[in-house]
């Protein structure tokens, strides 16, 4: 996406939501592109399926993920981690599309972060009932990096907390195409996804989808 200098303050004034210092919600930031993402996700997930994955403590995550880039995040009976393989196939995860990659970083740079360049992207598909627990993003070496997150399909809550998970976090409605970034002083805040209410959204059904690009290496 390119602005001229009215464009681009006109429109930083219609999507900006500050959430706290280093955090901001860009309100229907990815609408324009929805298509072009779920048809690049649909091509991604033909050859890295959607799974369940498995915590470190035995329990099966209700997100069902996949991955693009040079690394997929990762979870099983050995812990968190990146890989360069999906473990399911031994293959390498299907590239990060470029158009994918420069959606992140115009939100990124939107945000205040203007040199990203993420190589990893976890897709995150939610049934209704699905949640997220509240966890820190802390499995990426270089936390300068923001982390960019995109929503497609089903509205959810986002829960956006603190550096300690005891701290209320504050609840943040996100609709179809809602682009969330944080990093800086927010980059290990803990944040969550309360559990996805029913109902049928015209492009993904019953289901919320949601991108993390990350830089890994
Ligand atoms: C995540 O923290 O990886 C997912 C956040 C979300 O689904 O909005
Ligand atoms: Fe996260």
């Amino acid at each position: 996406m390119t602005f001229n200098l009215f464009e681009e303050e006109e429109s930083r004034r219609l999507w900006h939501e500050p959430i706290c210092p280093g955090a901001v919600v860009l309100r229907q930031f990815a609408l324009a592109d929805d298509a072009l993402m779920l048809t690049a996700i649909k091509k991604v997930v033909t050859q890295a399926p959607f799974r369940h994955m498995i915590t470190p403590g035995g329990l099966t995550m209700s997100a069902a993920m996949s991955s693009c880039g040079t690394h997929g995040w990762v979870t099983d009976r050995r812990g968190y981690r990146y890989a360069g393989t999906d473990p399911e196939s031994g293959l390498p995860w299907p590239a990060l599309p470029a158009a994918l990659q420069q959606l992140a970083a115009s939100a990124a740079s939107s945000a205040g972060y203007p040199d990203f360049v993420p190589d990893a992207c976890l897709i995150n598909r939610y049934a209704v009932g699905a949640r997220m627990s509240l966890h820190q993003d802390k499995d990426e070496p270089d936390l300068d990096a923001p982390i960019v997150s995109v929503s497609l399909g089903l509205p959810a809550t986002f829960q956006f907390g603190g550096l300690r998970r005891e701290m209320k976090p504050l609840r943040i409605p996100l609709t179809h195409g809602d682009v969330v970034v944080w990093g800086g002083p927010a980059r290990l805040f803990f944040h969550g996804v309360s559990p996805i209410k029913h109902g049928i959204h015209p492009l993904t059904g019953e289901y919320r989808i949601n991108l993390t690009f990350r830089k890994v290496t």
